[in-house]
């Protein structure tokens, strides 16, 4: 059983088989950490290069290689050493190469993941390209959309915050949009809207979606994925400022509200703490399966399955 691709770029290469894939596997791989894990990458190596801050898709992917019996090789000052010194990407990977057996990568630059896959031997996932994509983190949102809601077709997905810049909102729109009656609502301040590159593909596969700047457009849908404004993303530090607090949830707009509350996390402030203890709440389950999904990820990109 195999991806239909080798590389993980972007979301868009992905077919409804490939994700349909990754969601069986990705059921199964928490069976097998239940049981403590098992040895199928044994000696198989990860590079883990984020050239960008990361704490749940950094750790998932190192945890899902462990749980697999596998090796994680990182350097924990690499925005500190090659980067810094000036080394381009491609030597890099070049370099890691050598030394791995799949590449999971976060780099700030736009488009760097296509560079890197040019030149890799060895299987690569974007873990995140500046504002670009994120496709793991698609993935395991859509496996949390089919936990909590028990299915993802028919569904009104309504995305919340900053959709100009975040790359998981990206990528979750391209995979959404390959299943069958699924509509967005689309709520951002105007100058943080979704690029017209997606509303003009939504357009042509006559899907349907609207936009908003009113956060109550958002509490009708069976999905509200909302999202942090992206900081490092902004020149204008006070053009953030003015930005950032534009939505937030709180528990007694969620307890108005039936959707599934999403959030691919770190929030700073876009759902209070009265949202955690609410039943709708999916965030921190959500962070959990994305360890499954990694884990099968990286079974079925290294032949493992
Ligand atoms: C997201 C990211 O890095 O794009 N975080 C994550 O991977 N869970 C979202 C964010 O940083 O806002």
């Amino acid at each position: 059983m195999r991806l239909s691709c080798t590389n993980l770029i972007s979301a868009e290469q992905l077919t409804y088989e490939d994700t349909q894939l990754v969601m069986r596997i990705a059921a199964d791989m928490e069976k097998v950490c239940l049981g403590g894990g098992d040895d199928r990458l044994r000696k198989k190596i990860l590079a883990s290069l984020f050239y960008e801050p990361s704490t749940r898709t950094r750790l998932s992917f190192e945890s899902a290689m462990y749980r697999l019996g596998g090796e994680v090789i990182t350097s924990d000052g690499f925005q500190f050493s090659s980067l810094y010194k000036g080394e381009t990407i491609e030597d890099s990977i070049r370099m890691v190469c050598g030394y791995a057996d799949i590449i999971a990568m976060r780099h700030p630059q736009l488009g760097s993941a296509a560079v890197a896959a040019a030149v890799s031997d060895v299987p690569f996932i974007n873990a995140g390209d500046g504002p670009g994509q994120h496709p793991s983190q698609a993935l395991l949102d859509l496996f949390t959309i089919l936990r909590e809601r028990g299915s993802v077709e028919g569904a009104h997905v309504a995305f919340v915050g900053d959709l100009l810049y975040g790359r998981t909102v990206h990528s979750l729109c391209a995979l959404l949009s390959l299943y069958q009656g699924v509509r967005f609502t689309f709520v951002s301040p105007k100058e943080l809207a979704i690029p017209e590159k997606f509303t003009a593909s939504l357009r042509k596969n006559s899907i349907p979606f609207t936009e908003s700047n009113d956060i109550g457009d958002a509490l009708a849908a069976d999905i509200l994925y909302s999202t942090r404004i992206q900081k490092e993303r902004f020149a204008d530090e006070a053009e953030y400022d003015r930005l950032k607090h534009v939505y937030v949830l709180d528990a007694q707009k969620v307890s108005r509200s039936k959707a599934i509350i999403m959030h691919p996390l770190p929030r700073v402030g876009e759902i209070t703490t009265d949202v955690d203890s609410l039943p709708n709440a999916a965030y921190f389950r959500q962070a959990r399966n994305g360890l499954y999904v990694r884990m099968a990820l990286l079974a079925l990109m290294l032949d493992a399955v």
